[in-house]
C-alpha cells in the first residue's frame, strides 16, 4: 500500500473518534459600544494618540451579537453609561455561575464605575444572590468556568485573595494561575474553554509552576502558537461546538477544526485596539 494511503486511512480514523461536538444554548451578556473609544491607556494594546472608528466598532459588534443570535444563543443588552468607554467587555462586569452573581471590582479608577454598574443590572433583573466582593476582580476578565471548576487569573488585575473570596462565595474549586506577559493581561486572553473539560491556552503567557497546573489539568489542551496569540485568538468564546475567535488566528481554526470544533472567525479590529475581542464583549449567563 502506498505511504499516502496509511495517512489518509489513520486520518480518517482519527476524524472517526473524535467525539460529537454539541452545542448547548448559552444565555449571554452583552453592552453595545455606543460610548466606547480609546481615551486612557491601561494596558499595551491601548495607544489614545491612535483613532478609533466609531462606526465600525459598532458594526463590528452588531455582526458578533447577531452571529450569537443566528446560532440560537440568547442576548440580553445592558446600557452603556457615558464615560465608560470600556464598558462594552461586558466579560469584566460580573462572574455569574449556577445563577450567583460575583461582582466585578476593578484595578483601575477608570473603569471602577462599571462594576455597580453591572451589579445594579443583575439586581434588576431578578438575581437573587448578588455579592458585592472585598477584592480586586475583573469578572470573567481573570474567572473561567470549566465544567464545576473555575481557573483564576492573577498578575496584573485580579487579586489573588479574590481567589478564595469567590471559591467561598461559589463553593467551586478555584485554581490559581499566574500571569507574566502584559500583552496577556486577563486570564482570558491567554487561555479560552472550549468544552466542559477542555481549554487552549498560550503557555508563554504564565509562570512556569502555572504551566505545569495547565500540563496537569488539561494534558490534551489544544496550545496556541506566539502568532495566534498575539492576534487574541485565544480570547475566544465556546458553545460547544462552534468556536467564535478572531479571523486572524488561522492556526488555531485549524486545530479547532482537527477536533472536531467549528472554528467561526470574527472580525473586531476596532475593538482589539482596546485589548479586547469576541470573548472580552461576552458575559456568559450561568443560570441555575
Ligand atoms: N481596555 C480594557 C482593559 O484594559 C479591555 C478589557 C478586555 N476585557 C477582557 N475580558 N480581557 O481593561
Amino acid at each position: 500500500m502506498p505511504a499516502t494511503d496509511t495517512i489518509t486511512t489513520s486520518t480518517s480514523t482519527r476524524q472517526a473518534e473524535q467525539p460529537a461536538r454539541i452545542a448547548t444554548r448559552r444565555r449571554l451578556l452583552m453592552c453595545r459600544p455606543r460610548h466606547y473609544d480609546v481615551t486612557y491607556s491601561i494596558n499595551p494594546w491601548m495607544n489614545p494618540s491612535r483613532s478609533t472608528d466609531a462606526a465600525l466598532a459598532l458594526r463590528q459588534w452588531e455582526q458578533l451579537r447577531d452571529l450569537y443570535l443566528e446560532l440560537g444563543h440568547g442576548v440580553e443588552e445592558i446600557n452603556p453609561v457615558e464615560g465608560l468607554p470600556d464598558m462594552v467587555f461586558a466579560a469584566n462586569g460580573a462572574t455569574v455561575v449556577d445563577g450567583k452573581v460575583f461582582g466585578a471590582r476593578f484595578r483601575h479608577a477608570e473603569r471602577t464605575a462599571e462594576g455597580p454598574a453591572y451589579l445594579r443590572w443583575f439586581e434588576e433583573n431578578g438575581y437573587r444572590e448578588v455579592l458585592w466582593p472585598e477584592h480586586i476582580n475583573e469578572g470573567e476578565g481573570d474567572l473561567l468556568t470549566v465544567g464545576r471548576r473555575i481557573l483564576a487569573g492573577t498578575g496584573f488585575r485580579t487579586d489573588s485573595r479574590a481567589h478564595a473570596e469567590a471559591q467561598e462565595f461559589f463553593g467551586l474549586p478555584v485554581t490559581s494561575l499566574t500571569l507574566v506577559n502584559p500583552r496577556h493581561y486577563h486570564l482570558d486572553t491567554a487561555l479560552a474553554v472550549l468544552s466542559d473539560d477542555e481549554v487552549m491556552y498560550y503557555p508563554e503567557a504564565f509562570t512556569p509552576g502555572s504551566r505545569a497546573v495547565l500540563r496537569s489539568l488539561f494534558p490534551n489542551a489544544v496550545i496556541a502558537t506566539a502568532e495566534d496569540a498575539a492576534v487574541f485568538g485565544l480570547n475566544a468564546f465556546s458553545d460547544g461546538r462552534h468556536v467564535l475567535l478572531p479571523t486572524a488566528a488561522k492556526g488555531l481554526q485549524a486545530q479547532l477544526r482537527a477536533r472536531g470544533f467549528e472554528p467561526v472567525g470574527v472580525e473586531l479590529t476596532e475593538l482589539l485596539k482596546a485589548g479586547g475581542s469576541v470573548k472580552c464583549c461576552t458575559l456568559e449567563l450561568r443560570d441555575r
